[in-house]
């Protein structure tokens, strides 16, 4: 089914999968529990939240829930003191959780590590010792290009363990875009590794740190530390490069946990937007964490003996916020897999399910649909009967791969967690429970102290069924602090579009049942691959190459990625001079994207013009290619205007 016809399944989908009554029975959360936290949350949504921060650890608890006084900028539990590390770590090693499984970590090649949680705690420290020694101090900022290994989780750990601010950039970026964010950031320390291994081949992931650092700016990184991993040949560059092994090896396995304040900040993660310009957004401790552990107890049901796997990259809000930090704070066992799903072949997923007796599966729809094509030989040939809950998340996912989902993956007896959230909301937001009636294709209601809804532009619910606006009524915990350094860029791309709503830029309906169905992007940004990436972002790499004049980028259906991306360029004169063909030329571009931007950035195809449309203020009118490009009536888009 080409995506055209998924969405219109979607549009059409009126099946409703009931929990089973076991799952019922056994939920965390049952019916009644649930309804009185909805009531809860409805007549005082401070006081639900307040729960919810109660179980956790604090070295001073807040004055107040909230500030609000100077709204937008939301100060969640001011007055208090804590430190998500104390949460993730510390306080495990005084419980029966001392000695559980906090990682099961498995390398492409079939290598294994596990570390209990009093295991980590050592390594965390060791590592937050080292951090200290080489001169990083609260506030600092370390950037963090690393694959998936254990030494990712332990990395991030003890940066933020010592109040230092780690900036994690995915691996599938250029090292352009590294640098950018290296120099945005001013990042004083980079932790990398030599290389990691991607379905077959190693990835020399420390020569595009070379390359970044090269033009990196002066005031910024004093250090980068390097992981042994692939044993690849890495250029050494003293006195600034260090190998990490060397560092932790004479360091103790004890180490104090800064005393943070519960808006100091986290981690920054850069997300795409409107404007070439990635935004930093920005997390802080004590908000975040009450809101990812309440979010990851109750919507996966989280029991002792989980074994939960979420297979995000720990490059994206979804790694940091449920592979690493709420698995640990909610002190489960998280699975960590480095390499390419299909390698060496299509079973992997369900190899290690079945190996390690995953109880919790939460992947992408991308990569279901890639699966789905391989049939069901694959999962069939191994024991999946661990597995008792299911999730999606990153982007609608059609009712087709859902059911598929469903019924071979989860034997028909796993409910499917479709979790809608943002970089930016930081926590689940819109999801169903386990005990909750799905619907394939939705993402359910919003959680409890949570207020979504569907709106006009100007902030009225629009009628069932009909399209619009998704936004979000009330702050919630996990919501980002803000912007770096762009306060002004906060309240306008969230708060000022819709006013007094937070506006999360996507566009959805609710149906009668008040389930809400996301649509995808309101703004002119793609998702490719469950990954965000700006139009801006791609147009501004192509028109960085000299034969291209203008570039207009726009996202079109794909069946196994969503959504990949098109490109409409017009060149300068001169072009034949060097390339034979014009295919040579496509060519030439696509590589020159995926080298500015790198590979997550997936350029498909490419046309050339000698016009684009244009408004009479000269903003490219992308809507009217994407119309023209599915054969649409273009009167059928402009329903919904940008709200740019
Ligand atoms: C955008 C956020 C945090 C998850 C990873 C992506 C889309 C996310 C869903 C879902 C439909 C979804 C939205 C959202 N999205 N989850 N369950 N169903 N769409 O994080 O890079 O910040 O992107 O992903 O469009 O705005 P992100």
């Amino acid at each position: 089914m080409d995506q055209t016809g998924a969405l219109d399944a979607l549009l059409h989908e009126e099946r409703v999968f009931r929990p089973l009554p076991q799952m019922v029975i056994e939920a965390n959360l049952n019916p009644h529990e649930l309804e009185q936290a909805q009531e809860q949350a409805n007549r005082d949504f401070l006081s639900y939240w307040e729960d919810a921060a109660h179980e956790l650890d604090w070295f001073k608890k807040w004055d107040q829930v909230l500030d609000d006084s100077n709204a937008p900028h939301y100060r969640w539990f001011p007055g208090a003191r804590c430190n998500i590390v104390y949460n993730a770590l510390d306080r495990h090693i005084e419980t029966a959780n001392k000695n559980k499984l906090a990682l099961i970590w498995e390398g492409e090649p079939g290598d294994q590590r596990k570390y209990t949680y009093y295991e980590l705690y050592r390594e965390v420290n060791r590592f937050a010792n080292a951090l200290r020694s080489l001169g990083v101090a609260k506030g600092d900022r370390v950037v963090l290009y690393m694959p998936l290994l254990p030494e990712t989780t332990i990395a991030m750990l003890a940066v933020a363990k010592i109040g230092a601010v780690h900036s994690m950039i995915y691996g599938g970026f250029s090292a352009k875009v590294l640098r950018e964010r290296i120099n945005d950031a001013k990042a004083k320390l980079v932790v990398t590794a030599d290389g990691f291994y991607r379905n077959g081949r190693v990835v020399n992931l420390k020569q595009i740190v070379d390359e970044a650092l090269l033009g990196a700016c002066a005031e910024c990184v004093e250090t980068c530390v390097v992981v042994h991993r692939a044993n690849v040949d890495a250029e050494m560059h003293e006195p600034r490069d260090l190998w990490y092994e060397d560092l932790v090896r004479r360091e103790r396995p004890s180490s104090p946990t800064e005393v943070m304040d519960a808006d100091d900040p986290l981690f920054l993660l850069y997300s795409s937007g409107t404007t070439g310009k990635p935004k930093g957004i920005v997390h802080s401790h004590a908000g975040y964490m009450v809101g990812i552990n309440r979010t990851l107890n109750w919507v996966f049901d989280l029991k002792p003996t989980d074994i939960f796997w979420c297979t995000a990259d720990t490059g994206w809000i979804t790694g940091h916020s449920y592979v690493i930090y709420g698995p640990l704070v909610a002190g489960t066992t998280t699975v960590m897999y480095e390499g390419h799903p299909l390698y060496p072949q299509a079973d992997r997923l369900w190899d290690v399910v079945a190996r390690y007796g995953v109880t919790i599966l939460y992947t992408s729809p991308t990569l279901i649909r890639m699966l789905m094509r391989f049939g069901t030989q694959y999962p069939r040939q191994k024991d999946l009967s661990t597995l008792r809950l299911l999730g999606s998340v990153g982007e609608p996912i059609n009712p087709e791969a859902w059911v598929w989902l469903h019924k071979h993956i989860g034997g028909a007896k796993c409910p499917i967690m479709d979790t809608w959230w943002q970089t930016e909301t930081g926590m689940f937001m819109i999801s169903p429970l386990p005990i909750s009636p799905l619907k394939p294709g939705s993402v359910n209601k919003a959680l409890p102290g949570v207020e979504a809804d569907v709106v006009d532009r100007e902030g009225n619910p629009v009628p069932a069924g009909k399209g619009g606006f998704l936004v979000i009524k009330k702050p919630w915990p996990a919501m980002m602090s803000g912007i770096d350094n762009d306060p002004e860029r906060y309240e306008n791309t969230y708060w000022k579009k819709i006013p007094g709503m937070y506006f999360a830029g996507d566009v959805a309906r609710k149906d009668e049942d008040g389930y809400i169905w996301i649509q995808g992007r309101a703004d002119d940004v793609l998702n490719i691959a469950g990954h965000r990436i700006g139009t801006a972002e791609v147009e501004s790499a192509l028109v960085a190459h000299r034969f291209v004049n203008e570039a207009a980028v726009i996202g079109i259906p794909d069946t196994i990625k969503g959504e990949v991306a098109k490109a409409f360029v017009i060149l300068t004169d001169g072009w034949e001079a060097e390339y034979d063909t014009s295919e040579d030329l496509v060519s030439a571009l696509k590589n020159h994207v995926r080298r500015e931007l790198g590979p997550v950035a997936v350029l498909k195809s490419l046309e050339f013009r000698t016009t684009l449309p244009k408004t009479r203020s000269g903003k490219i009118m992308r809507r009217i290619l994407k119309a023209e490009e599915l054969g649409e009536d273009v009167g059928d888009t402009s329903t919904l205007e940008d709200l740019d």
